[in-house]
């Protein structure tokens, strides 16, 4: 499978069979997210796997959807600011395309092996950072839903034709 192909495969689950992600399956995307590139090097990111019942509950909590709540596996991907690479120039701190970057990795990571899954940035960040008790410095950036996928939905979302969104100069 080329690249394009690959970003093909990847594509929003929001439906999820309920069997369990094996274990070697986290280790290879956490591997494939642990080696994405950041601004620096400095990788001011941490990965929160949840997999257990009850941390699952605090998180659904945090994102409450049907579809979101069947998901059998979570990756919370956060960032500490204070890890992250500032451009001296106007004070841009990076954390969060560093974090950014280390989510897509985890979304491809999991198509290429046959799991589907999701970005959720539309969650309650404050209800997330009391149910899981964060370090002051680290935030939530994204949550990916991870799973095996029910059925292949009957449509993709399209995308902005390349002229509308390339220049060459
Ligand atoms: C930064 C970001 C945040 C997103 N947040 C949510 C979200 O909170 N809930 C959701 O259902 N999908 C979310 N998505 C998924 C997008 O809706 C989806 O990627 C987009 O519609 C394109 O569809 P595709 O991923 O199937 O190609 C998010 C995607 C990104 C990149």
């Amino acid at each position: 499978m080329n690249f394009l192909e690959l970003t093909k495969k990847r594509f929003s689950v929001r439906n999820y069979k309920s069997d369990r992600v094996e274990q070697d399956k986290i280790d290879y995307i956490i591997e494939c997210a642990r080696l994405a590139p950041s601004a620096v090097n400095y990788q001011p990111w941490h990965f929160m796997v949840v997999v257990s019942e009850e941390q699952k509950q605090n998180l659904r909590q945090c994102y409450n959807r049907e579809w979101f709540a069947r998901a059998p596996v979570y990756i919370v991907v956060c960032a500490d600011k204070s890890i992250a690479w500032v451009r001296k120039s106007d004070n841009k701190n990076h954390a969060d395309i560093d974090a950014a970057i280390a989510t897509e990795h985890i979304c491809l990571a999991a198509a290429e092996i046959g799991l589907g899954s999701c970005w959720v940035c539309n969650f309650d960040p404050e209800l997330f950072k009391a149910n899981f008790r964060l370090s002051s410095e680290r935030y939530p950036v994204a949550i990916v839903s991870l799973g095996y996928i029910q059925e292949q939905p009957d449509h993709f979302t399209t995308r902005k034709d390349k002229d509308e969104i390339v220049t060459f100069l």
